[in-house]
């Protein structure tokens, strides 16, 4: 099964996706923990590229969508499609839905050049997606409890409603793939919610 986990900043996503992990090995399935963008060496190099923050030079929101799927196809190839193949569970911190949230509704690109990379580089759609969701302003304190903000955590608060209002319309249009999870509940709530939807799933 591949499941992937999203939300905007600070919204608790590691710790859950930890929990469903040590959930999921504790059963004695085989599962594979890992993250967009990143998971391969080679993808979380762009990873890095994609967070730093540069005063020298602003990265337009086209290469940010680009980098972002050519870590996804290094992603899929590496680690997800071999994975699913050889019949493990994948979890994922973000997927699509994030470049749907943060570069689509966030920075305001077009459906068409997000469907256009979604037609021809991802073969494979999350079968269960969780969304966190929280009111913005909560996640960025977590956020900047953590520490020096990346490039994407500095965006100011409006970016962050754009981004959750993407996230929304997602859940409203694919509501039996993505499961709304309140995230302002605690971690052991949002866990128990989490085991309902999985076991649903399952059976
Ligand atoms: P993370 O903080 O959950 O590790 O994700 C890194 C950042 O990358 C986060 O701010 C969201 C952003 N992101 C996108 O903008 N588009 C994407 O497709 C993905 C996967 C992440």
């Amino acid at each position: 099964m591949f499941i992937s986990f999203e939300g905007t900043e600070g919204v608790g996503k590691t710790t859950l996706i930890r929990r469903i992990y040590e959930h999921f090995q504790a059963q004695g399935s085989e599962v594979v923990l890992t993250r967009e963008p990143g998971g391969t060496p080679m993808a979380e190099q762009i990873r890095s590229l994609l967070l730093s923050v540069n005063h020298d030079e602003q990265m337009c929101n086209d290469t940010e969508l680009l980098l972002m799927y050519a870590a996804r196809a290094q992603h899929l190839a590496q680690v997800i499609l071999p994975a699913l193949a050889a019949g493990k569970t994948v979890l994922c911190d973000r997927f699509t839905d994030a470049s749907f949230a943060y570069q689509c509704a966030g920075r305001g690109l077009s459906r068409e050049k997000l469907q256009l990379l979604n037609q021809n580089f991802v073969s494979h759609m999350p079968a269960l997606t969780f969304w966190l969701d929280a009111p913005i302003e909560l996640g960025m304190s977590r956020a900047r409890e953590r520490g020096a903000l990346d490039r994407f955590e500095q965006e100011k608060v409006t970016f962050f409603e754009k981004v959750r209002a993407g996230y929304q319309e997602l859940w409203q249009a694919e509501p039996e793939r993505i499961k709304r999870l309140d995230a302002t509940q605690s971690p052991d709530l949002v866990f128990a919610e989490a085991l309902k939807y999985l076991q649903t799933v399952a059976a």
